[in-house]
Parts: structure tokens; sequence; C-alpha cells
């Protein structure tokens, strides 16, 4: 059992805020139409949805975190709390959009069948998450610092990061057609240190550990990460690989 992640809207905006620049590849996938119904799933804080809105559409943003939809609203944004493998809307949405959001939910399978009851008939699923070999280097320096604790790492992994033929698998199991799905490497320069990082994203693992060590450990995994991910210059990139897919609910 993991724990919840918490989000800090503020802190996600600091260390974060690349996740909604570099997600607008998604966004010109999903080719919104202004009127067109849309859901963005796992909306976060909201500066995608708020993009979608602004070309026209009518946006419904949906978060686990009461945190993001409260940073959301305070955006004018339509926003609600909903764990994303209990979705409950029925044939409403022309498209259901998500980006750096599904690698955070671990059952798949619940979560594309409220996707799909949630779209009208040949309405489409256009995502961008985690794929397979995501954050390769951190997961390694991660492992280490973890079995060094004898702490066993995959109790506390938070993430689901497929490979395509096995997201494309789930997809067509679920009644969807799958138009486009590939792997894309993409390293992505970070604004701050790979401490930051982990303080963001990687709460998960903290709590065998005690709280006095948190710094020391975050510390540990970023000195051992250090020679694959960081330049001379002391630029941090992370090794990010995107699984990006269009699919269309083809089922009655
Ligand atoms: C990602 O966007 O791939 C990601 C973000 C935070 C933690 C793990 C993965």
């Amino acid at each position: 059992m993991t724990q919840q992640q918490k989000w800090d809207p503020q802190r996600y905006a600091r260390n974060a805020g690349f996740v909604a620049t570099l997600g607008m590849p998604v966004v010109e996938l999903l080719a919104p139409q202004p009127g067109e119904r849309i859901l963005d799933l796992g909306c976060g804080d909201g500066v995608l949805t708020q993009k979608l809105t602004a070309m026209g559409c009518d946006v419904v943003g949906v978060d686990a975190s009461a945190d993001q939809i409260e940073a959301a609203r305070e955006r004018g944004l339509d926003a609600h709390v909903v764990d994303c493998h209990n979705l409950e809307f029925d044939k409403e949405f022309d498209a259901v959009f998500s980006n750096a959001a599904l690698h955070w939910m671990k059952r798949p399978a619940e979560v594309i069948a409220g996707v799909r009851r949630a779209l009208k008939p040949q309405g489409r699923f256009v995502g961008e998450f985690g794929g397979a070999g995501n954050i390769h280097q951190v997961q390694r320096a991660l492992s280490a610092a973890l079995t060094r604790r004898e702490i066993d790492m995959e109790t506390l992994w938070p993430w689901y990061f497929p490979t395509p033929e096995e997201y494309q698998a789930e997809l067509q199991a679920a009644g969807f057609g799958v138009q486009s799905i590939e792997l894309i490497p993409r390293p992505t320069p970070l604004p701050g240190a790979l401490t930051d990082w982990l303080e963001t994203f990687a709460e998960s693992f903290l709590p065998p550990i005690p709280t006095e060590e948190h710094a020391n450990f975050f510390q540990e995994i970023q000195d051992d990460a250090q020679a694959s991910l960081c330049d001379e210059q002391g630029q941090w990139t992370v090794d990010y690989v995107r699984l990006r897919f269009a699919a269309i609910q083809e089922s009655a």
C-alpha cells in the first residue's frame, strides 16, 4: 500500500511548472474544437485546463488532490476532487484529455473503464504520461538508497509506467481503437536540483524513514544520480520517457 502523495500547489508551480508547458504537444494531438465538452483527467492546478477553456471548449477538470483542485478553482475553472479510478460521468464528453497524470493511477483498467463510460460514442481519449523506462536513473538511485536501509522499493512504488504494448492492450480490452501510441524519450531540464524534484514527487518513499533523515535520504539519491543527470554547469535533467497516445471509443 503506498502513501498518498501530497500536493502543495505553490511547491508544484515552483518545481514542476514545466509539466504544463511541455504538455502542449498533447493538446495539439487532441486538436480541441470550440464548443467541445472535454474532461481533463488529473488536471492538477489547472494550467492546461485553462488553456483548453481559452480555446473555446467546455472543460471539466478532475483530480484526486483537494489542494490542486482549490488552485484550479482559483483560476475560475470547473474543477472537482475525484478519484480517477472511480469516474461517474455518463456519455457526456466529446473527449477525455490527460497530461502527466495517468502514471499516478495504478489500476489502469478501472481508469480506462471510467473514461469509456464518460465519453460519447466515438469520443476521443488522448493523453501522455510516464512510460516504460521513465526516470530510470532516478529509480536506480532511489532503489540503491532504499536497499542500503533494507527497505523494499516495490511496496512504496507509486507509479505505473507501461510499455506501449501493455497500454494498447488495456485500451483495446475496454473497447477503444488505438490511433497512435508511442514512447517518446524526453530528457527534461529541471528548474532546480534533483532534491527539489524528489521533495515534490517522491513523498511516497518517506514513511519508513525517520523524519530527521529525510533530507539526507534525498541528498544521497541526488549524489548518486549526479554523474548521469547533472552537467558540468550544475543543470539537472531528468530522464523522462513519455507514453503518448490517441484512442477512440469504438464500442456502443
Ligand atoms: C512524470 O511526469 O513522468 C513523473 C513525474 C513525477 C514523478 C514520476 C514521474
